[in-house]
């Protein structure tokens, strides 16, 4: 690298005369009060997701100054930036529909301006894959820095975390539980801090793979938003950002398909969201590197699952971290490991987990290989004529009975459809039939939405889980038994738009296999029978939207996005 390269002279806006745009940069640069010492250093941007309509991300102002100080104290000039921010609950009709187009922000703005490296600064779910996916095309050296979780709050002495009380919650006023004087003093206490949900869902599930990928720096998905330590984690991350400027080390020379086998072993052992296996084929999709469900349930079939968490458990992000967080699963899941695999540090995964360890056994929340929370992962890939392409199911957040069972599809086809019928007083159901959403996938919702976990009809009251089967993402938070992700989706003609009211479905996740008991030349006549595709939206990124997005089992990119390597000939 020579010196023309690096920092302001990096990227220079084009007008014929390279030193003319140098000494206008420069210039321009000196108007916000640089010396020409400061000017000389390497830069660091520091992409901050902070925004007034994301809460998670409240702290990162303070979080960004602490950034600042390690960039400093390392030898670069650390500038700030914004890109687009995805507040989960405050967009519609999804965050994830937006989640490629974040990422295209990102990539866009790391390749124009002149950074030698990235802090990428994220946590609300789709924040994190978002900045990593447009990272890894940018080619810019990068290492991500998550908000942390929250702390919990408290109802009448009971324990509260974002949000799978808020699903519980929400549960027991739909069964009159609670009544609504409750519900609203809930309200108050579900979210108390800044910082992502306080359980493993997706943001925080994303904050640990990153870790595992070897993109974060050690403990870093675990220290609570609010604690000082994460100020200290974030100074850190400032520091090892100014080093990998020095080393030229782009995200592509660090992650590598053992990465991200590490990734899913530790998304199987920590009882991770469903969403990540989509944002984890998403980041991988843009280097190249290909994964599937299939890889997904063999691992599963050999990685315990070690961490109590919330959905699944009992215990709160706030706890792991007391625990030893990350590091402590690491260091129980070594033997399963690609310990080559590198890291942002420098050093290989091997070479940071090679400490004096001893298993905290004063704790509950992470359990030791030993002696399991459970003796195989977490998650599970279905096949099958109803999901071709794959479906997958988080069993240790179900119902183990309802693991393999047959029973009657109650169907309904589209989100409208569900909201209007849901609870009707004539709903032809029953505990033990399936209920069946169609048109929620990454085209029908469009975008995807977290409306897998299906409400349990008002009539069956006291029934707590139902099979549930449909083609959207359920949010990392909640819990039950339930089918995600069935690819491919029925607004693109998928199996899942056959089914019928009355149906038989087959779910045996033994075998793996999702079945709609129906003969081939039913459904042939029900598909010839069935409505055409409404109009696309025709301007905008809607359209974008329309035309490009691929299927969950590709991690729902664009196809335009995604490593030419891995796209279909003749795709653009
Ligand atoms: Fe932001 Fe849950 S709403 S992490």
């Amino acid at each position: 690298m020579t010196m023309q390269e690096q920092g302001f002279a990096n990227r220079l806006t084009e007008y014929g005369d390279r030193e003319f745009a140098l000494f206008l940069r420069r210039s321009f640069a000196k108007s916000m009060g640089f010396s020409d010492e400061a000017l000389g250093k390497p830069i660091v941007g520091i992409v901050n997701t902070y925004s007034e309509l994301n809460n998670c991300h409240r702290g990162f102002r303070e979080l960004a100054e602490a950034v600042k100080r390690g960039v400093w104290q390392a030898g670069g000039l650390p500038l700030e930036f914004p890109v687009i921010s995805l507040g989960e609950v405050f967009l519609s009709p999804s965050a994830m529909m937006m989640r490629n187009l974040m990422s295209m922000d990102v990539e866009v703005m790391l390749k124009a301006q002149p950074l030698d490296a990235v802090v990428l600064m994220g946590g609300c779910d789709k924040t994190l894959p978002a900045l990593l996916m447009g990272a890894c095309c940018a080619g810019i050296p990068a290492i991500t820095l998550a908000a942390g979780p929250m702390l919990t709050g408290s109802d009448e002495g009971e324990r509260l975390g974002a949000c799978t009380d808020c699903r519980r919650y929400w549960a027991r006023y739909r069964r009159s539980e609670i009544d609504r004087a409750r519900i609203d003093e809930a309200e108050s206490q579900l979210a108390p801090t800044q910082g992502t949900c306080g359980v493993m869902g997706t943001a925080s599930t994303m904050a640990c793979v990153i870790e595992a990928l070897g993109m974060m720096l050690p403990s870093g998905a675990a220290i609570p938003a609010v604690h000082a330590e994460r100020l200290r984690h974030g100074e850190a991350s400032g520091k090892v950002a100014v080093d990998l400027a020095a080393r030229r080390s782009a995200p592509s020379d660090i992650l590598s398909s053992k990465s991200f086998e590490n990734a899913l072993r530790v998304l199987l052992a920590i009882g991770g969201s469903t969403n990540a296996i989509i944002h984890l084929t998403a980041i991988a999709g843009r280097l190249g590197i290909r994964l599937d469900l299939r890889t997904l349930d063999d691992l599963s079939e050999s990685t315990p699952v070690l961490v109590d968490l919330k959905p699944t458990g009992d215990f709160y992000m706030e706890d792991f971290y007391r625990a030893g967080g990350l590091p402590v699963v690491l260091q129980e899941l070594k033997p399963l490991l690609h310990l080559d695999a590198a890291t942002v540090t420098g050093r290989t995964l091997g070479e940071l987990l090679d400490t004096p360890y001893q298993f905290p056994a004063w704790q509950k929340v992470i359990h030791s290989a030993a002696e399991p929370l459970m003796p195989h992962g977490a998650l599970v890939a279905l096949y099958g004529n109803l999901a071709p392409d794959g479906a997958v199911l988080k069993r240790s957040a179900a119902t183990p009975s309802l693991l393999n069972t047959t029973g009657r599809a109650v169907v309904f086809s589209s989100l409208a459809d569900l909201s209007r019928r849901i609870d009707a007083p004539d709903l032809d159901v029953q505990p033990d039939d399936f209920l069946v959403l169609q048109n929620a996938g990454p085209v029908g919702g469009p975008g995807m939405p977290e409306a897998g976990y299906l409400p349990i009809p008002r009539k069956l009251t006291g029934v707590k889980d139902m099979v549930r089967i449909s083609d959207a993402r359920m949010s990392g938070t909640a819990f039950g038994t339930v089918v995600l992700h069935v690819s491919p989706e029925a607004a693109v003609g998928g199996p899942l738009g056959l089914v019928r009211s009355g149906d038989r479905i087959d779910l045996s996740v033994d075998q793996r296999r999702l079945t709609l008991l129906v003969d081939d030349r039913e459904l042939e006549r029900r598909r010839a029978e069935q409505p055409s595709a409404p109009p696309a939206s025709t301007r905008g990124y809607e359209w974008l939207y329309r035309a490009h997005i691929q299927q969950a089992h590709l991690g729902a990119d664009f196809d335009f996005l995604r490593h030419e390597s891995l796209r279909d000939p003749g795709a653009p």
